[in-house]
């Protein structure tokens, strides 16, 4: 179920979870298999929307742990079979500067679960070839391109797919790192002593936040602190670089399990 933080109740009607007071709009339930196809249906509607209005849709995924159950559930589940997967733009969101046979490459998953089993044309899926020294510019170059497709105002991605780490981190953006301050690149380099080894290339916020819709997927109770100082505390997006999303035309909803809100 959906809720406003606008909502005085601020309570999941259908089975009651208090929905943390984070930015945006809150997506409870009770299980992550739930929260999964919550999140499906809101992508689905997204891409066929696009796809009625643009011809395409742009989509950003990110890495991880928690989406991958969603990126399989969303290639093995019959209902999801209308996702238009053939007018779909597929972008990392962030990657590790390693190759992709590597386990740590986000796009060696994302390609095993998602581009292997759909019918996405090669040439629409866009791996960061993150080992590259110009990896950051040559992404970039790429997005302003395909995106560049798109009348004036409507060159923007449609849906990116974050996820938090118990830091508070978000895509590649670590706490306190230089990254976090650029304000006109839409792609960069990652690194540093806070960053979790290896080092990344990363979308960073003036392309996240220009997104359309931008959704956070935050399962289980390892995430229930977090997830609690984002919405309560006082600290800034360089402590909490998650707090730096704030999309600037486009809606920011969280989709959470009750093991993160702590319930
Ligand atoms: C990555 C991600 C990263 C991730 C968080 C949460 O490549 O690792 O893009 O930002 O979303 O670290 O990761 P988990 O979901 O595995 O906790």
């Amino acid at each position: 179920m959906e809720q406003d933080q606008n909502d005085p109740l601020n309570v999941q009607p259908e089975s009651l979870i208090p929905a943390p007071a984070l930015p945006g709009r809150v997506v409870t339930a009770e299980t992550p298999e739930r929260v999964m196809e919550l999140l499906a249906a809101d992508l689905i509607a997204h891409a066929l929307n696009c796809v009625r209005h643009f011809g395409d849709f742009h989509l950003a995924l990110s890495g991880g742990n928690t989406p991958m159950p969603f990126y399989e559930l969303l290639m093995v589940d019959p209902d999801y079979r209308v996702m238009p997967w053939r007018r779909t733009h597929l972008w990392v969101v962030d990657e590790r500067r390693v190759g992709f046979e590597d386990p740590r490459s986000n796009w060696r998953h994302i390609h095993e679960i998602l581009v292997n089993h759909s019918d996405i044309p090669a040439e629409q899926a866009h791996p960061i070839l993150a080992t590259q020294e110009d990896a950051p510019e040559a992404y970039e170059r790429l997005l302003r391109e395909t995106l560049g497709w798109r009348e004036k105002g409507q060159d923007r991605l449609d849906f990116v797919l974050l996820g938090m780490g118990d830091n508070g981190h978000t895509a590649s953006l670590f706490p306190e790192n230089a990254v976090l301050e650029e304000r006109r690149r839409w792609m960069a380099f990652c690194q540093g002593p806070d960053v979790t080894p290896p080092p990344r290339v990363t979308m960073t916020y003036p392309l996240i936040n220009a997104a359309r819709f931008v959704a956070v997927l935050v399962i289980g109770a390892g995430k229930a602190s977090m997830v609690r100082r984002v919405a309560d505390g006082t600290d800034d997006y360089r402590a909490l670089p998650i707090k730096g999303i704030t999309p600037v035309a486009g809606e920011l909803r969280w989709y959470l399990d009750r093991a993160a809100c702590g319930a």
